[in-house]
C-alpha cells in the first residue's frame, strides 16, 4: 500500500440536498481519503442529538433490494464518533474493506450524499467511567484512534488530567496521518485554546509506532511497554492505579492483550455505572 495525499472534497463542489429521503438521514459535508484502506467523513448532526465524547452510534446505508421482494433494509454498523460533543457536525473515521458489506460502498460517498444515522449514542470510552487521576492514556491501533479524536478535542480531557498520552500503532506510516494531523491541528486551534487555555496541547504526549513499514518508532505498543522502551521514551513510570487512567480501542487481540497488561499493573476495569481505572472498547470493523 502506498500513502496517498489526503484529498478533501469541499462542500462547494456538490450542492447539498435539502430534503432527506432515507430514514434518519444525514447529509455528508466532507470526505477525506488517507490511504487505500482509510478515510474520514463529516456529516450533518441531528439537532436534538446529544452525546458524550468517546461514544459511538450506528451508521450506514440502505442495503441492496431483496432479489424476490425488492425490499431494502438499512445496513448499519457501530462507528465511534470522532468529533467532540460540542461540534455542530459529526465526524467518522473508517476503514475500507474491499468486500465488506458496508465499507465497500461507504468508501464511495461524496459530499451531498445521504447516510443513515441512528441518533442513539452509547459507549464505555467516556470520562464518566474513570475515577479521577493524574495521567490519562489513550491506547489505539488502526481506526481505533476515532474515539480519541473526539476525546482529544474535548475540554474535559485537559481539565481532568495533567498529562495525556496517546499511543497509536499502525501497520504503515500512511495510516498515522489522520491522528498526526489532528494532533498537529490542536496546536493552532484558537477556539480550544480560548476555552481550555493557551498551550493546553502541551499536556499531550503522542507516541505513534508502525509494525510493517519503517518509521522513527517501530513495534507494537504492547511489546514496547513490556520491554520498558515506551516508558523510557515517554519519560514516565509504568502505569499505576494511583496515578494512571487508560482507555483502549483497537483490534480484538490488541484489546485483550493490553487489558491483561493493565490488570497486571493493578488497574481495574471501569464502566459507566462503576468508574474505575481503565475502560476498553473494540474498534468496529466491517
Ligand atoms: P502487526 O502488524 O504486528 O500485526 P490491524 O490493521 O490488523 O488491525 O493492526 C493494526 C496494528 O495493530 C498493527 O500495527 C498490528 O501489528 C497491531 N496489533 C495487532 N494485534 C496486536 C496485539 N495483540 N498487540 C499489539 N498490537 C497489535
Amino acid at each position: 500500500m502506498t500513502e496517498m495525499t489526503p484529498v478533501t472534497q469541499s462542500d462547494t463542489q456538490t450542492p447539498i440536498k435539502a430534503s432527506p429521503t432515507l430514514p434518519d438521514a444525514q447529509t455528508v459535508t466532507q470526505v477525506t481519503h488517507y490511504t487505500d484502506r482509510l478515510f474520514s467523513f463529516r456529516c450533518t448532526r441531528p439537532a436534538s442529538m446529544r452525546f458524550r465524547s468517546g461514544e459511538f452510534v450506528m451508521i450506514g446505508l440502505m442495503g441492496d433490494p431483496h432479489p424476490e421482494t425488492g425490499k431494502q433494509r438499512p445496513l448499519l454498523r457501530a462507528y465511534s464518533i470522532a468529533s467532540p460533543s460540542w461540534d455542530e457536525e459529526l465526524e467518522f473515521y473508517s476503514i475500507k474493506v474491499p468486500d465488506g458489506p458496508l465499507t465497500s460502498r461507504l468508501q464511495h460517498i461524496k459530499v451531498g450524499d445521504e447516510i443513515i444515522l441512528r441518533p442513539k449514542p452509547v459507549g464505555t470510552l467516556v470520562h464518566d467511567a474513570l475515577l479521577p487521576g493524574k495521567r490519562l492514556w489513550f491506547f489505539a491501533t488502526g481506526t481505533g484512534f476515532a474515539p480519541f479524536a473526539s476525546l482529544l478535542r474535548e475540554p474535559q480531557t485537559y481539565e481532568d488530567y495533567d498529562e495525556i498520552i496517546i499511543t497509536h500503532t499502525c501497520r504503515e506510516v500512511g495510516e498515522l496521518t489522520y491522528g498526526r494531523d489532528l494532533i498537529e491541528a490542536l496546536k493552532h486551534d484558537e477556539l480550544l485554546g480560548e476555552v481550555i487555555g493557551d498551550g493546553f496541547w502541551k499536556k499531550i504526549k503522542y507516541y505513534p509506532t508502525t509494525t510493517r513499514e519503517e518509521s522513527p518508532k517501530m513495534g507494537r505498543i504492547t511489546d514496547l511497554m513490556r520491554s520498558g522502551e515506551a516508558f523510557a521514551d515517554l519519560e514516565v513510570p509504568p502505569l499505576s492505579p494511583e496515578t494512571d487512567r487508560a482507555m483502549i480501542c483497537g483490534n480484538l487481540a490488541f484489546n485483550l492483550e493490553l487489558k491483561e497488561m493493565l490488570e497486571g499493573y493493578g488497574l481495574v476495569e471501569g464502566a459507566n455505572s462503576n468508574p474505575q481505572h481503565y475502560v476498553v472498547e473494540k474498534a468496529f470493523l466491517d
